[in-house]
């Protein structure tokens, strides 16, 4: 990975608002940013917004992804069909922090209508900060991984 982290940005029509503080947020940061959208609140479907994101992920165009839709859950079951993808939502810090060290997570999902602004904010430093300890972990990750082959 790059010193300056690449991080890709999607959501649905549920969460444009807070992606766009979260991409406000990372880049005032320093990180890259590159949000996809979509731009209008007009209907659009999770998985076509969680599949893009996890591709520029999957493919090494951007070191993590992080994706936003009504709950998190629907956009991040979209992001891990997506092979290479580990995407875990979470509505809290410890959540965030640990799919970093433990899981290898490469992408993080968020629940616009779960939790506020605030708290998204400090998940998104908290899995951001956080950096993938090896070790033991890394044989249960390389467990996941085989799942995919
Ligand atoms: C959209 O209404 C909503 O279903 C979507 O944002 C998400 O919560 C799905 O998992």
């Amino acid at each position: 990975m790059s010193a300056r982290k690449h991080i890709v940005l999607s959501s649905d029509h549920a969460a444009i608002d807070l992606r766009r503080a979260i991409a406000y947020h990372i880049a005032a940061k320093g990180y890259e940013v590159s949000d996809i959208g979509p731009t209008t609140t007009e209907s659009t479907p999770y998985p076509q917004h969680g599949a893009a994101a996890a591709k520029r992920v999957a493919s090494g165009d951007c070191d993590l992804g992080i994706v936003v839709c009504g709950t998190g859950q629907g956009i991040m079951m979209a992001a891990n069909k997506v092979a290479g993808i580990r995407c875990g939502v979470c509505a809290d810090t410890f959540s965030a922090r640990m799919i970093r060290q433990h899981n290898d997570a490469n992408m993080l999902a968020l629940g616009a209508r779960v939790i506020g602004e605030g708290l998204a904010l400090e998940v998104v430093d908290a899995f951001l900060g956080a950096e993938f300890e090896g070790g033991r972990h890394a044989t249960r990750v390389d467990m996941i991984k085989a799942l995919e082959a």
